[in-house]
């Protein structure tokens, strides 16, 4: 009986909708799991509007909860990593992320009875979980720190602490020292360097080589600007970096970091 009990309860909870997904939190040794019942049913739950989403290309209305509700006990000097369930790992300062000023930080819970609409026709939503923001412009908020279907939220420590590898020589001027700043901020959610980054979603930019190895002339720059323009194929998952987003001046500063590291080579150790 109650074996029978057990398993009606769990045929329940694998169809009822509300308990599509869970959000991981690890922050500081406490680790806990959301589900999106629970998310959905947070007294700071409300409908809010995104004017420009980033993702969606429109104005977007979703059911979400400030950031800084779930980050307890995470302070403005600390950092966070936001994983996306394809690889995506989004390295972002806690500060944008608590601060009541600037640009507000919301995390967007797809409500299963409601689901949003597909990213693109062979993409699914980019539920369940999303990190969206209201005035991005106010933080210098770029697309990359818009991830999509996450899985987790981490507290870790900076990226120059747990991957030494992807820093400049100490002697380095400042352009290199700008463009590793722009790698952080646009590249590295998704690629590695050195074997070193959490990313798994595109290629390693320095071993074997570094594209600015191999890429002559202004092809690379074309190609940060709008990969489709160089190799052209619908699978492609580089995305475009507008002026907008990476100015002239931060793209060549980006660049003299890859020209740079292409003389730092280090494979990582074998894990
Ligand atoms: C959303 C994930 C994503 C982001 C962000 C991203 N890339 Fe990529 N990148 C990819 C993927 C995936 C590929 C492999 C080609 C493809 O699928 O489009 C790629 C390919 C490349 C290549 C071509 C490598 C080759 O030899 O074909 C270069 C160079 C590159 N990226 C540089 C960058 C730089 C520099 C940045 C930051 C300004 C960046 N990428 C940001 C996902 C990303």
């Amino acid at each position: 009986m109650r074996k029978h009990l057990a398993l009606v309860l769990l045929t329940l909870a694998v169809s009822s909708p509300l308990y599509a997904a869970v959000l991981r939190l690890e922050l500081g040794s406490a680790s806990k799991a959301l589900s999106t019942e629970a998310l959905l049913e947070h007294p700071q739950t409300q409908l809010i509007e995104i004017a420009d989403d980033v993702t969606y290309k429109r104005t977007m209305r979703y059911r979400a909860v400030p950031i800084a509700a779930l980050l307890d006990g995470v302070n403005a000097g600390d950092h966070l990593q936001v994983q996306a369930t394809d690889g995506f790992a989004a390295e972002i300062p806690a500060a944008p992320l608590l601060s009541a000023t600037g640009s507000k930080a919301w995390l967007a819970i797809e409500d299963p009875a409601q689901p949003w609409p597909r990213i693109s026709q062979h993409k699914p939503s980019a539920g369940p979980f999303y990190l969206v923001w209201q005035n991005p412009a106010a933080s210098q908020i770029g697309p990359e720190q818009w991830p999509f279907q996450v899985a987790a939220i981490r507290q870790l420590a900076p990226v120059d602490e747990r991957f030494p590898k992807l820093l400049p020589a100490p002697q380095a001027d400042v352009a290199v020292n700008n463009g590793f700043i722009q790698f952080q901020k646009n590249c590295l959610a998704c690629h590695t360097l050195n074997g070193e980054g959490d990313a798994q979603f595109g290629p390693d930019l320095n071993v074997p080589y570094n594209p600015t190895e191999y890429f002559s002339g202004n092809f690379l720059y074309q190609y940060i600007r709008d990969p489709q323009s160089l190799r052209q194929w619908p699978q492609g998952r580089m995305p475009s970096f507008s002026a907008e987003v990476l100015s002239d001046q931060a793209l060549g500063d980006l660049i003299s970091y890859l020209r740079h590291m292409a003389g730092r080579k280090q494979l990582g150790a074998p894990d």
